[in-house]
């Protein structure tokens, strides 16, 4: 019988409940204090759940925008190897803290990680072509979604305001790029990403929907079009809870900010809601399909 909660048979669910618990608790003796300035890391039950359901011990996962190495703590604590890129050279250093910190709690994976443009990948990774069993990541969305919030009360009786909503202030790095740009650099990162899968191997995007000046981006659906487009099929799609599930009823784990930009929103007269979860969208080489499923 199949209990995969992601491929379709008795187990299958649309909605994961991966915000059970709150991002900090996930994440608290887990990851280094200092990692948590990242502003947007997956959250660890996700990348958890992903893992598990389209890998074993010993395969091998690969993140190209790893970020501070969600995927990568999570793979090797399940005795996946692992292996990342990220562009941020302040980011890659928390990575290694944060896989350290792992290895010392007993994880058995071997992560390998290296700083530099995903857009080069099958170039960086030119060993591991054809090994990976999945290839789990999420964009960069720009400053307008992410950063965290210090209150009057802990900045010395200032304003709000906002710090770590920023990746860095480089170019290269797509969080930066207007979205044509950002698509056309994560289609690329896509390509050289399905080069290192293995056969039957899986590309799993976790991507929200966001606000430009009170406009709805479908990114999502602007992902999908950008992947199909680049070889790709996109073979599942779920929601991955953000918030939490109590009897039936959602727990709202929305950030200050994001409480704070839905109800301005609302005042604008825009029907906003603070997102509850990511879309968490599958995909496969579509070569790799039958010709009825591409
Ligand atoms: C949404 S974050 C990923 C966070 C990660 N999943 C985690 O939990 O830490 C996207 C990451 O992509 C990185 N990035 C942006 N452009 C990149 C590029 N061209 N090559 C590699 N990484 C890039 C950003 O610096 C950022 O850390």
């Amino acid at each position: 019988m199949n209990q995969n909660p992601l491929v379709p048979g008795t187990g299958w669910v649309s909605v994961l409940a991966t915000g059970q618990r709150p991002s900090r608790l996930q994440r608290q003796g887990r990851y280094t204090a200092e990692s948590m300035r990242h502003p947007g890391k997956m959250l660890p039950a996700i990348a958890a759940t992903l893992i598990e359901a389209f890998t074993l011990p010993g395969d091998l996962v690969v993140d190209p925008m790893c970020g501070i190495g969600t995927t990568l703590v999570e793979a090797i604590h399940l005795g996946r190897n692992a292996a990342g890129v990220e562009y941020e050279a302040d980011f890659v250093h928390l990575a290694l803290g944060n896989l350290r910190l792992a290895r010392s709690q007993g994880a058995t994976g071997t992560p390998q990680m290296a700083c530099g443009d995903a857009r080069s990948i099958a170039t960086i990774y030119r060993a591991l072509r054809g090994k990976a069993a999945l290839v789990l990541t999420s964009p960069p969305y720009g400053s307008h979604t992410h950063g965290h919030i210090r209150s009057g009360r802990d900045n010395g009786g200032g304003k709000i305001d906002k710090r770590h909503h920023r990746y860095s202030t480089d170019r290269g790095n797509l969080a930066h790029q207007p979205l044509p740009g950002l698509l056309d650099g994560f289609g690329r990162i896509l390509v050289g990403s399905a080069t290192l899968l293995r056969p039957g191997g899986v590309i799993a995007v976790t991507v929200r929907p966001i606000r430009v000046k009170g406009e709805l981006i479908d990114l999502p659906g602007q992902v999908i079009d950008t992947a199909c487009q680049n070889g790709l099929a996109l073979t599942g799609r779920h929601a991955a809870l953000l918030a939490g599930l109590r009897d039936g009823r959602l727990v709202n784990r929305a950030s200050f900010f994001q409480m704070l930009e839905t109800r301005r929103a609302r005042d604008r007269g825009i029907p906003a809601c603070a997102t509850a979860h990511e879309d968490l969208l599958l995909f496969q080489p579509a070569t790799d399909l039958p010709e009825a499923n591409r």
